[in-house]
């Protein structure tokens, strides 16, 4: 008898979840579409930039210093980068190859950097500069032809209605339980602006959820908010680094400070889906402007982490923080330029390509467009190279650069190439023709 009605409860367990198993989510033929340009893309620069620019030490500095939140708005009052401009900005980024910008709408600090009916608390309302950022750098985007995402964070160390998470406790935000149903709504309401007051928007890239990881049935009603977004532009991506495996509804799965696979920075190690793949890195140490930290990544390094990502099948989304005054860095706007430079040449390598047949290697790696495998060459103390290309016939080795050919010889499991040098170069590009 138990075991009847044991049978019979299974069968109407699995009977119960097969709606739930049919209302899953399936991308549209726009979102597809979308997904294969930013694959395509390869390369993204990340822009971190709100309130915690004035303080000038980093987006955190609201929480790790325990300021109260309404002397920390207060700040609003003095925000005046005189010096933005978006078209100086855009130009900046393309010129280093970028093909998308992905912009801090609201961090972690509550402040809107747009326009928005559903809170004051916002860059055009609440300053003196009066200015819609958002805009001003949706409409250059759009005009200078390079893809915008947006950055929205889910958890807010402002709002009296966002429920406490494990995070920002000491910025003085009295109600410990917050009011989800009206945090919620706002965030809708917002999302709701931003995919309709700014034209196409390629992604937005949530953050913020692990706030809320010590909270076991704390819900983030996630599918609902991802349905509003396909609903309101259905070629719009959705990303949360909450670093996990991707949830229902995303569109791509996303990396903080390590590459697929690895995990240095004990943000990773979740497993790799197939869904698109991106890694976020900063250019120098911190994702919000830092006064003190000048502490920039070298050209080379910089190349070497798009090349590595490509490698590994992903795109980098490289950050800068602005100033307060509105303008890029220096230092970062030169890493933009030379970035440019390397990839006016080697761009071909990069865009538009896979994670090639070979793995990656303490050498570096491979991308591969069809039957043309890019072996990019990052680190070798020799002057010849065994790849291990069992089964695959290769038809010519060239310098990607120079287009001179390269002798080749056809070992057990591979072939070894044969290099007039070791390899000096940032990154030597050696060309393979397969069959
Ligand atoms: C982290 C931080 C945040 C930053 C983000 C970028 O999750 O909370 O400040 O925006 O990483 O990847």
């Amino acid at each position: 008898m138990k075991t009847h009605l044991l049978a019979l409860a299974l069968l109407v367990g699995a009977c119960l979840s097969l709606p739930v198993r049919a209302q899953s989510y399936t991308p549209t033929e726009e979102n597809l579409k979308s997904r294969q340009e930013f694959r395509d893309a390869r390369f993204g620069i990340f822009l971190h930039w709100g309130l915690y620019a004035m303080l000038a030490t980093g987006e955190w500095t609201m929480t790790n210093n325990n300021l109260n939140y309404k002397e920390y708005a207060k700040l609003a009052g003095g925000f005046y980068p005189s010096k933005f401009n978006a078209a100086e900005w855009v130009a900046a980024i393309k010129a280093s190859g970028a093909k998308y910008i992905c912009f801090t709408s609201r961090h972690h600090e509550g402040f809107s950097m747009f326009d928005t009916k559903y809170s004051d608390y916002n860059v055009v309302d609440a300053t003196p500069f009066k200015r819609d950022i958002l805009k001003e750098l949706a409409d250059e985007c759009h005009k200078q032809g390079i893809r915008l995402h947006l950055y929205y964070s889910h958890l807010d160390w402002y709002r009296e209605d966002y429920p406490w998470g494990r995070t920002g406790r000491g910025t003085g935000r009295p109600d410990a339980k917050g009011n989800w149903p009206s945090y919620y709504q706002f965030m809708n309401n917002q999302l709701t602006e931003l995919l309709t007051n700014y034209g196409p928007i390629g992604a937005i890239w949530f953050d913020g959820w692990w706030d809320q990881d010590q909270n076991s049935d704390f819900d983030w009603q996630l599918p609902g908010q991802y349905e509003l977004i396909h609903k309101l532009q259905p070629a719009c991506l959705v990303g949360n680094n909450h670093h996990q495996v991707p949830f229902e509804g995303e569109d791509i799965q996303i990396f903080e400070r390590d590459l697929p696979g690895e995990n240095k920075a004990g943000l990773s190690g979740q497993d790799i889906s197939s869904l698109p793949l991106e890694t976020c890195e900063t250019m120098n140490g911190m994702w919000g402007y830092k006064i003190t930290d000048q502490n920039y990544k070298s050209t080379k390094t910089l190349i070497h982490y798009l090349v590595k990502a490509a490698g590994k099948d992903a795109n980098l989304l490289m950050n800068i923080g602005p100033q307060p005054d509105g303008c890029l860095p220096q230092v970062a706007v030169e890493r933009l330029k030379e970035m440019g430079e390397w990839i006016k040449t080697y761009g071909e390598t990069i865009y538009g390509t896979r994670g090639g047949c070979v793995a990656p290697h303490p050498w570096g790696v491979t991308t591969q467009k069809g039957d043309r495998l890019f072996v990019h060459i990052l680190d070798l103390q020799d002057k010849a190279l065994f790849l291990p290309l069992e089964g695959q016939k290769v038809k010519r080795a060239m310098d990607f650069a120079s287009r001179q050919a390269l002798k080749f010889k056809r070992v057990d499991g591979g072939i070894v190439l044969q290099l007039d040098e070791i390899p000096t170069e940032v990154d030597k590009v050696v060309e393979l023709q397969l069959d």
